[in-house]
């Protein structure tokens, strides 16, 4: 680091490229895919129920994650669904969430009819803060939907401690953050019920695919349903007792997401290892601050996030973006919610999620009235001028790292100097 020479021309003006050296193709599937889809093909049955793929997959994930019960599903966002519906709130409940996660976190709570609550975030972090959500506790509170964004886990101690105080109960949206840790142990085991997503941009994927874990039996038994129509297969009865989806995983599905499973923790350790290589070159470099991870937790690394100090770079997040982009830096702005928190989507801002009606923003069976303002959440609304995004994949070598930092070096280097002049 102390060799590379940030005082280079911009690529933007015409200057050498940061990253001199391409990065190497990924290739996240292989022979062990193969062999078990096509022992899944062999044995000539896809349907979850009567193969033996998606049974091995939720054994193996409930051992990982030391939990009694994991139920497969055909995605991320049937998961936190299939989580949220097993609470069987009344319709009006509130469930407090993240203002900064993917909108397939908040898809489920909508379904059943219940009124989503947006905590705003630290502001080091861009995890839930635990003060916020306190704030928003009111008596129609339901639960509480932890997420863990970008891969590190937020603060669970205070956030459990809301909840035990309260009688709340937590679920856990691990999505993004497989294999990451707080106070030594994996997030996903605090959560009464705790979801995860297999979809193309995580650290495993089948594609799409969705697993939740919990202790309880009665839990299990209710999402073994939720995910199937409410048929009662387990007893041979046919006789739908409650509105249920089809979130079926499919054995294909399964097949990879073993293979997958398998690689886990050498994906997790090499992007541990990479995010951590490239926190060490950002502490260096005047006007950049990365994201902070508090002691006792280890970030995965989803995504690598950073912050500008816009006071001594005086650019937008946009600008420095695009000159990483010349750099060949695969960086962006606007965080995962494309530009802004979660509440500020259509969706919240016109009350439609079910187009032709205010439901469940509205309604008078429920007394519910939720209005949703910009303002809501200081912290989430200021990160989206601030922050910007490393995609990270396992595949990155330490060279690509060194030459990720040489990049924001350089721009950092460039607007601070454009700043003071
Ligand atoms: C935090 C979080 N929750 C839920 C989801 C939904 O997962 P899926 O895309 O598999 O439906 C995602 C996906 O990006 C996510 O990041």
């Amino acid at each position: 680091m102390a060799e590379m020479n940030f005082s280079e021309r911009l690529a933007l003006h015409g200057g050498p490229r940061a990253k001199r050296t391409p990065i190497a193709p990924r290739k996240r599937h292989g022979e062990r895919e193969k062999q078990l889809l096509n022992e899944v093909i062999d044995a000539d049955v896809l349907f979850y129920y009567f193969g033996t793929k998606v049974r091995e997959l939720e054994r193996r994930f409930a051992t990982l994650y030391g939990r009694r019960h994991a139920i497969a599903c055909s995605s991320g966002t049937a998961a936190v669904h299939m989580a949220v519906a097993a609470l069987r709130l009344p319709p009006g409940s509130e469930v407090i969430t993240s203002a900064i996660t993917d909108m397939g976190s908040v898809t489920g709570i909508l379904y059943q009819g219940l009124v989503p609550v947006f905590a705003d975030v630290e502001a080091e972090t861009l995890n839930m803060d635990p003060s916020s959500v306190r704030e928003r506790i009111t008596a129609r509170t339901g639960a509480i939907l932890v997420v863990h964004h970008a891969g590190l886990a937020a603060n669970l101690d205070a956030l459990a401690d809301v909840a035990r105080e309260r009688g709340l109960p937590l679920i856990e949206d691990c999505a993004q953050a497989y294999g990451c840790t707080y106070h030594g142990e994996p997030v996903g085991r605090r959560g009464v019920l705790s979801s995860f997503s297999l979809n193309h941009f995580k650290h495993i994927t089948c594609g799409s695919g969705g697993m939740v874990l919990t202790d309880e039996d009665q839990l299990r038994y209710f999402c073994s349903l939720f995910l199937d129509k409410c048929y009662q297969r387990e007893e041979g009865v046919r006789n739908p007792f409650f509105l249920a989806p089809n979130y079926q995983m499919t054995e294909l599905q399964a097949a990879v997401a073993l293979a997958q499973l398998e690689k886990l923790p050498e994906i997790v350790e090499r992007r541990s290892s990479l995010g951590v290589r490239l926190d060490q070159h950002l502490r260096r470099i005047p006007g950049v601050h990365p994201q902070l991870t508090p002691p006792g937790c280890r970030h995965s690394y989803f995504l690598y996030l950073f912050r500008l100090d816009l006071a001594a770079l005086r650019c937008t997040a946009e600008e420095f973006a695009s000159a990483l982009n010349a750099e060949g830096v695969p960086a962006r702005a606007r965080l995962i919610t494309g530009g802004r928190p979660v509440y500020l989507y259509d969706i919240f801002q016109n009350r439609s999620a079910f187009p032709g009606s205010r439901y469940p923003f509205y309604s008078l069976d429920t007394g519910a009235d939720r209005v949703y303002r910009r303002g809501d959440c200081p912290a989430a609304e200021a990160a989206f001028s601030q922050w910007l995004t490393i995609e990270m994949a396992e595949h990155y070598t330490e060279t690509d790292i060194d030459e990720f930092a040489l990049g924001i070096g350089k721009v950092a280097w460039h607007y601070r100097k454009r700043a003071a002049a």
